[in-house]
């Protein structure tokens, strides 16, 4: 294996196509920051423990994906394979619940890492934006995270997703649904490692993608209709707000989520230009979790969207963002003295804002022109020892090709004014 090769499963971002990380991550944080939700960055990884309680022993997630190690110390470790365990542990261990201000309303941004076998949309380490709303029970909240995620997605020009909406009950009528699913199953032809599903976690046998096990499963008794009062009139209001801000949604009554902490409201955006991979987010309320790592009762709700494939939704799609030059202001000197000149102005340039940036390693006019065209800055500024002789420099108009002398003292003013046209 090459020492230059990252590992599997796992990719470098670099530019100009990191660009458009940053800008994905941006357009998902700006309407969370914009709704009451504060910044919040936890450990890339925590005690062993707070996941296998947390996301649930039964999960692929905690019995196959996790990267745990043991420390030199010997404290078990896992590097994070999502974020919302982390978060509310953190939010409990600072006591942001009992502040008198419920719902705590986080934001998160972060790597994550879950040892998947590797394809295109899948990945052993990624990317997440979540939001975790914790301590409230309000059909409003659930409807707003979800309208937030919609509202993100518009933003950065994606149309071909697809939000998918569930109800998984609560810890009242989800175990009597479980009872009357496992006799169910109990009953079909399956094989061995889908019949200690059924024992483990019937509901995810429902999302076995098999055609023979799908055939199996018509008739499969369905928790709508095991759904109580409570929980039905939970799921209305949530549909009802939803289509009052005018966001569409499917009913996805087979929506079953990778993760055990999930109770009611359960949804997932998926793009359809991206094959089998195609749920670019997901989330839920997860009213039992805080009791599940030891707190108190705090009914929550959150999401997390993937930036890795939100970037592949936005290629799948075609969409180019509208990502600002990253240089405005391309500097050229030829000569020592010119050099020592402009390196002066880029300098001023950058303190005054202006993206600039220089023609280093005294590389010839060609080469260095060359590389201003490739910044793709809309001005050069040039400068030999003739320009300097006169106190001047010359600014060229990288697009018209046009090019006039400008006395050095008003370079700036002059480059700020034509930029600001
Ligand atoms: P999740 O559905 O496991 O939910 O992950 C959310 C998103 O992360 C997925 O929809 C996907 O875009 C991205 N993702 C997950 N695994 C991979 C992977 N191996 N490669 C690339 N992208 C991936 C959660 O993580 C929950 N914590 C969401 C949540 C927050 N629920 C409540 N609050």
């Amino acid at each position: 294996m090459s020492t230059f090769q990252a590992p599997k499963g796992t990719y470098d971002l670099i530019p100009p196509r990191s660009a458009k990380f940053l800008a994905v991550r941006e357009a998902i944080s700006a309407p969370l920051k914009n709704s009451g939700y504060g910044y919040i960055e936890t450990p890339g990884f925590e005690n062993v423990e707070l996941f296998a309680r947390g996301v649930g022993e039964s999960t692929d997630i905690v019995s196959k994906e996790m990267y745990a190690f043991e420390t030199k110390g010997g404290t078990k470790l896992a590097l994070r394979p999502e974020g919302t365990a982390s978060v509310l542990r953190a939010a409990l261990e600072a006591n942001l619940h009992k502040a008198g201000n419920l719902p705590v309303k986080l934001w998160y941004s972060g790597s994550y890492y879950r040892y998947e076998r590797p394809q295109a949309g899948r990945y052993r380490h990624f990317s997440q934006v979540g939001a975790e709303a914790i301590g409230a029970e309000d059909p409003a909240l659930d409807a707003e995270l979800i309208i937030l995620a919609d509202q993100a997605y518009r933003t950065l020009g994606l149309r071909e997703f697809r939000i998918l909406l569930n109800s998984l009950g609560d810890k009242e009528c989800r175990p009597v649904y479980r009872d009357a699913l496992q006799e169910f199953l109990r009953e079909l032809d399956l094989d061995e490692d889908t019949r200690r599903r059924i024992e483990i976690n019937p509901l995810r046998v429902l999302d076995d993608k098999r055609a023979d096990v799908q055939k199996q499963l018509v008739g499969a008794p369905m928790l709508r209709d095991y759904l109580c009062d409570a929980c039905k009139a939970y799921h209305e209001e949530v549909r009802e707000l939803l289509t009052a801000a005018g966001v569409a949604f499917e009913d996805d009554e087979k929506l079953v989520r990778g993760l055990d902490y999930y109770t009611r409201t359960t949804f997932e955006f998926v793009h359809d230009g991206l094959g089998s991979q195609s749920a670019v987010g997901g989330g839920g309320r997860y009213d039992g979790l805080s009791e599940m790592i030891g707190g108190p009762e705090l009914p929550s709700v959150g999401w997390a969207l993937g930036v890795d494939r939100t970037v592949l939704a936005l290629e799948a799609e075609g969409i180019e963002l509208e990502l600002p030059a990253s240089t405005s202001v391309f500097a050229v000197p030829l000569g020592e003295e010119a050099r020592r000149v402009l390196f002066g102005v880029v300098t001023e340039l950058r303190r005054e804002g202006i993206a600039t940036d220089f023609a280093f390693g005294g590389r010839g006019l060609k080469g260095a022109m060359k590389s201003a065209n490739r910044s793709g800055a809309r001005y050069a500024i040039v400068a030999g020892e003739r320009d300097l002789a006169e106190g001047v420099v010359q600014i060229k108009n990288m697009e018209s090709g046009e090019q006039s002398a400008v006395a050095l003292g008003l370079v700036v003013e002059e480059l700020r004014r034509r930029l600001a046209s």
